[in-house]
This record gives C-alpha cells, sequence and structure tokens, in this order.
C-alpha cells in the first residue's frame, strides 16, 4: 500500500454521469488485485475532508489504472471536473481482492450498477468460461463495455424499467442461470447495491454454490483505523465484526450475517 500523488491521464463521460479516470502509478498497478480499491483525495481542498473509496476498474499497460464512478455527491463531482494533468493524492491498493475461480469452474459475474467496476477488473483476469450479468435501473445507466476495456462474448444485461435487455432484475437472469445441471460447477462473483447483494446470497447460499460478494460501506479511514465500516459478520459459527475496509471488501458469501444488514 502507497500514498502518492498520481496524475490524471485521462477524465472522460462514457455515459451520463459516469465517468472513467485513468490515473498514472506503476506502483499501485504492480501491487493492484481485483476487487482492491483505492481511497481518493478527490482535491487540493480541505472540504470534502475525507478521502473517497474507488474500487480499481482495470489497469493498462505498465502504469495505468482505472476508476469508473458515477456522481452522486460533492467529492465525485469535484472530481468529475478534473481535467488531465492534474494530480490527486491516492492510498492504495487497500483491502482484499477476489479469488479467481478454479480452473473449469464457470464463473458468473453479477453486477447492479457501478457495481459493475471492480468485475470489470476480475474479468480481465478470468478472461474465458465467464457469464457477466449486469443491471441497471435503466438503459442510459449502462456502462459501454469497450469503453472500460472489455470486449465479452457473454454479457446480459437488465434494466428496471425495460428499456434495454431483460425487464426487471438482474437477479431473475442470476436465478434463470442457475439450473440444477449447471449448480455444481459454478461460482458467482458479485458487487452491487445492498437489496441486490442480499438476494444473490440467498440464491446461492439455499444452492450451496460459492459465491463471493464485494461489500460497500461508508469509509472514514480505509485503513482499519476509525471502525466506521463494521458489518456483522459469522466466524466459527460465532457472531463478530468485519471491517469492510481490512476484512474485506470481497467477502464469501457466508461469512455476512445478512439479517444484520
Ligand atoms: C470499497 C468501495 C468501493 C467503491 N467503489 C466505487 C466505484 O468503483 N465507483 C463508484 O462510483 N463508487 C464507488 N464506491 C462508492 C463511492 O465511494 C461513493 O459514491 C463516494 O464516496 C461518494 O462521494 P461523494 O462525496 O460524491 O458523495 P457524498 O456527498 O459523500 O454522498 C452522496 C450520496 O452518496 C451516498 N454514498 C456515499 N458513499 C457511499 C457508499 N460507499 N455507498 C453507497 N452510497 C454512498 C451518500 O449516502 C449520499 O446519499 C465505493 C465504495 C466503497 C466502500
Ligand atoms: S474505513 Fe475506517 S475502519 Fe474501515
Amino acid at each position: 500500500m502507497i500514498e502518492q500523488n498520481t496524475q490524471i491521464i485521462f477524465n472522460k463521460k462514457i455515459a451520463p454521469g459516469t465517468f472513467l479516470m485513468g490515473l498514472r502509478s506503476a506502483e499501485i498497478v504492480i501491487q493492484a488485485r481485483p476487487g482492491q480499491f483505492v481511497m481518493i483525495r478527490v482535491g487540493p481542498n480541505t472540504d470534502p475532508l475525507l478521502r473517497r473509496p474507488f474500487s480499481i476498474c482495470g489497469t493498462r499497460g505498465d502504469d495505468l489504472f482505472l476508476i469508473l464512478y458515477k456522481v452522486v455527491g460533492k467529492g465525485t463531482a469535484i472530481m468529475s471536473n478534473a481535467v488531465k494533468g492534474e494530480k490527486l493524492s491516492v492510498v492504495g491498493p487497500l483491502g482484499r481482492g477476489f479469488e479467481l475461480p478454479e480452473p473449469g469452474r464457470k464463473s458468473i459475474f453479477v453486477s447492479g450498477g457501478i457495481g459493475v467496476a471492480p468485475l470489470v477488473f476480475l474479468a480481465q483476469a478470468v478472461k474465458s468460461n465467464l457469464l457477466f450479468i449486469a443491471g441497471y435501473r435503466s438503459a442510459n445507466e449502462i456502462v459501454p463495455m469497450e469503453q472500460v476495456g472489455l470486449n465479452l462474448t457473454d454479457i446480459s444485461i437488465a434494466t428496471d424499467d425495460g428499456t434495454a435487455g431483460h425487464p426487471g432484475f438482474v437477479t431473475e437472469l442470476l436465478a434463470s442461470h442457475l439450473t440444477e445441471s449447471a449448480e455444481g460447477h459454478l461460482k458467482i462473483f458479485t458487487c452491487g447495491p445492498l437489496p441486490m447483494l442480499k438476494r444473490v446470497a440467498a440464491l446461492t447460499i439455499e444452492r450451496d454454490i460459492p459465491c463471493q460478494v464485494s461489500l460497500e460501506a461508508t469509509m472514514a479511514c480505509g485503513l482499519g483505523a476509525c471502525q466506521g465500516c463494521a458489518v456483522r459478520a459469522s466466524k466459527d459459527g460465532n457472531k463478530t465484526y468485519y471491517h469492510v475496509c481490512q476484512d474485506g471488501p470481497v467477502f464469501d458469501v457466508h461469512t455476512i450475517d445478512w439479517e444484520s444488514l
């Protein structure tokens, strides 16, 4: 993990309210693993004071890493106005990432909204034998995969409002792929809003399908120091707390106490 002033190589809008930023750091690129994140100071001023967490969405070459982000508040609005050549202070890579699937197992990636970001990086590592199911609220939120460096042959889209792909929730699409014959050969990787994650957790736990979940939590430090990101978990049958920033953000689906979330 390092702290570094990284130069913005590009910062472009790829869908309404959604931006792809390329930052230069050979040191972060060499350490980054799919599922890990960075804490970014979004501007030179103290407002906002706290760094913001973002998944690493991929790397390009030896020294460029990508952040795919949605503008939701003050920090991300400041980021969206940053231009090529500016520098942002970044701490990372942080947290525990995904474990790659065993050879021969088919992976199904399930994303909701901007939760697509860490799964793009994972897809670049897994490369084959994977189905990517991406859910969005509406067609205008769809992240063009080729713009984030992913050329997938097997991708399905669901939109809540039915404006593209399957009309309805992404978890309905997932359920349609969980046939009895396939269950023993699958591994699920997921990131997205909590209600979606809960449904994916229920579907995979009841069918005993291995599943890794990337959780989000409010993070003040990203380093295990502030306790702000604690989630209820279960370890050796006992209830405990995990820090999403250090013990995660990626967890085995069974370790989380889903009812407490
Ligand atoms: C490990 C991790 C990885 C993340 N990766 C990405 C990513 O790749 N791309 C991306 O766009 N976002 C990602 N996020 C969420 C991102 O950190 C927040 O969107 C960002 O901090 C918002 O900052 P802001 O100043 O713009 O908004 P704020 O002004 O802080 O908040 C604006 C609104 O967004 C909500 N919000 C703030 N933080 C979060 C959060 N963590 N989860 C859900 N809602 C939140 C607030 O409740 C509020 O309603 C990630 C979060 C975590 C914990
Ligand atoms: S964000 Fe501070 S302990 Fe996790």
